[in-house]
């Protein structure tokens, strides 16, 4: 493809999957000591989903389902794309890419396809990227898939971790557009690698850094320090929304939805405090699926896209923050 004249990028279609198996705060106080009442008080989740691995699903299903259900939503074949861009930071297998499976099951035929790994940016980022490189000219129709299970990578004896975390993955197909003001107006990618030792998977015991304070869990497992990200948190979210307000110039009122990463609802409650972003701005749905990493804003897109709360015409601004540490902002005009 050589490179063409401006233009922007359209979000052609959106979708979502989230297993059917529900996994309560009951459920968790019978397996570690802790409560509803803890849970709900310090995170706001009541349940979230898992995959059910007995029946069969996968972490690659629910990236396929939810890129199946955004090329129908945008009425579309997914032979149509030429490039799939998968975030997760759980992959049954790093060679081949989910990205390339996720083209085999959609029988995508040939077609660029990779991972890209941002932790809980993963969706943003690739929103981003995928954004730039329709831009470029160089891609004309793309899949972007945020999904992880999270279940699967953890350790369900630790209570710091386990009560977090659940398993969703969100979907859009973008493609180009004539309007250059379509699309992906403002962005942000960035990230400080000295904070990793605050939340990592660990493949062997040499992985995990000395002097880590976060307590240990089986290798393969997600380790955490909650008490340190949380701090990292709080202060990133306000700090990476209220760049995207004032590099673009826009108001609260300018901006129909703050898509934010799901990842603490108190974490939530204190940017929105701050900036004083009124509550239908700001959707929440971690009470019902916790924080599924990568899939999460993909999910809350979907589910507000569905509802008619984001519609053609009007901007939104997503934001998420992760290990790495990461952070991003994507600013659309939709
Ligand atoms: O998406 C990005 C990834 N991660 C995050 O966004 C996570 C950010 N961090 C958090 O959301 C919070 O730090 C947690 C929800 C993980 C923990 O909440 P917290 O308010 O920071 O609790 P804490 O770790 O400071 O622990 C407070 C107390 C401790 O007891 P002591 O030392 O005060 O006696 C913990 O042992 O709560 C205890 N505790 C629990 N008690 C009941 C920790 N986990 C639990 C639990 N149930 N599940």
């Amino acid at each position: 493809m050589t490179m063409s004249k401006p233009c922007g990028v359209r979000i052609a279609g959106v979708g979502s999957a989230v297993p059917d198996k529900r996994l309560t705060n009951a459920d968790l106080a019978s397996m570690v000591d802790t409560s509803d009442e803890w849970i709900v008080q310090r995170t706001g989740i009541k349940e979230r989903r898992i995959i059910d691995r007995d029946a069969g699903e996968s972490q690659c299903w629910l990236a396929t389902e939810s890129l199946r259900r955004a090329l129908d939503d945008a009425s579309m074949d997914a032979k149509d794309l030429d490039l799939i861009i998968h975030a997760s930071v759980s992959s049954e297998m790093t060679c081949p890419s989910n990205a390339c499976r996720v083209a085999d099951n959609l029988d995508a035929g040939t077609t660029g396809a990779f991972d890209l790994i941002a932790a809980c940016c993963g969706y943003v980022y690739s929103m981003n990227v995928a954004d730039s490189l329709i831009r470029s000219g160089r891609h004309q129709a793309i899949g972007v898939i945020g999904c992880d299970a999270m279940s699967t990578l953890i350790d369900y004896t630790d209570r710091g971790v386990s009560i977090l975390f659940g398993d969703a993955a969100g979907a859009a197909v973008l493609t180009r557009d004539e309007d250059p003001n379509r699309g992906c107006v403002y962005q942000v990618m960035e990230g400080d690698g000295r904070g990793w030792p605050s939340l990592f998977i660990p493949r062997n015991e040499r992985d995990v850094p000395s002097g880590v304070s976060a307590p240990p869990t089986q290798l393969g497992c997600l380790r955490m320090d909650g008490r340190e990200v949380y701090k990292f948190a709080v202060n990133k979210f306000r700090e990476v929304i209220e760049d995207a307000l004032s590099a673009t110039g826009l108001s609260v009122d300018d901006v129909a939805q703050f898509v934010c990463h799901q990842s603490n609802m108190r974490i939530i409650e204190s940017a929105k405090a701050k900036i004083g972003l009124p509550d239908e701005k700001v959707y929440v749905n971690i009470d019902r699926y916790g924080n599924s990493s990568s899939g999460s804003v993909g999910l809350c897109v979907d589910q507000l896209w569905k509802a008619g709360k984001i519609n053609s015409g009007d901007t939104i601004i997503m934001v998420a923050f992760g290990g790495g540490m990461t952070w991003s902002s994507s600013v659309w005009n939709v």
